[in-house]
């Protein structure tokens, strides 16, 4: 595996990633399921925030405590990206959220993009962008772009299920972006859905077709 993949393994995970797979799965158990998940890739990707050093007053003496050192943006790439907002922002309470608005194209699979709205500081903080699915890439690699023109330095990809196709692309394309997941499936079919996978992730999440 490359050097920045970093692939969940969890016992929780892997029952919550069958729940995911399970097209029996009804909406309240899948993002039941989702945001459990996303609870771990969050706290897996929150591993390396630098901190700086405070001084707090216990009710027995003053001892040093810790201060999360940088601006945490969270950037969902719509829709599916929503779904994996919440869980960063349960551990980040001030982080601040820019949207990308994104869909694939049905038949060349290539993103088009509708929206963007980031806010301020994406150039000297820490950029979380989210996707629970990484297919052909074009979405990833397109956000990351843009994130980067907009001069975001550290930029790490949460991502519930990858291909390899899709790690490949973006592992070689920008070497300096770390992705944290639960899961590299085996391949992409002619459609350009994961196999195994889980499906359209936004349909599934959002309850549309
Ligand atoms: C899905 C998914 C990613 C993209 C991945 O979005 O959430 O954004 O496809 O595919 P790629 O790696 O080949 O680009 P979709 O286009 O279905 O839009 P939605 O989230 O609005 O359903
Ligand atoms: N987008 C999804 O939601 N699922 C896939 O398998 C591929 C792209």
């Amino acid at each position: 595996m490359h050097k920045n993949i970093t692939v969940i393994e969890h016992p929780v995970v892997a029952r919550d990633l069958s729940i995911l797979r399970d097209k029996n799965t009804g909406i309240v158990e899948f993002r039941k399921a989702m945001a459990r998940v996303a609870t771990i890739l969050a706290y897996s990707a929150l591993k390396e925030l630098p901190l700086r050093e405070s001084v707090i007053e216990t009710p027995i003496t003053q001892t040093k405590g810790s201060e999360i050192d940088t601006e945490v943006i969270v950037v969902p790439i719509l829709r599916a990206g929503l779904s994996l907002v919440d869980a960063i922002i349960d551990f980040i309470p001030d982080a601040k959220v820019g949207h990308l608005g994104m869909y694939r194209d049905e038949t060349t699979h290539e993103p088009v993009d509708y929206y963007s709205n980031l806010p301020d500081g994406v150039s000297d903080g820490m950029v979380l962008l989210v996707d629970p699915m990484l297919a052909t890439g074009g979405s990833a690699d397109d956000a990351i772009g843009f994130l980067k023109n907009q001069g975001a330095k550290q930029i790490r990809f949460i991502s519930l299920i990858c291909a390899p196709e899709g790690l490949e692309r973006i592992t070689k394309k920008y070497p300096d972006v770390s992705i944290i997941t639960a899961a590299v499936d085996e391949k992409l079919n002619e459609n350009a859905y994961i196999v195994p996978g889980l499906g359209d992730a936004g349909d599934r999440y959002f309850g549309t077709t």
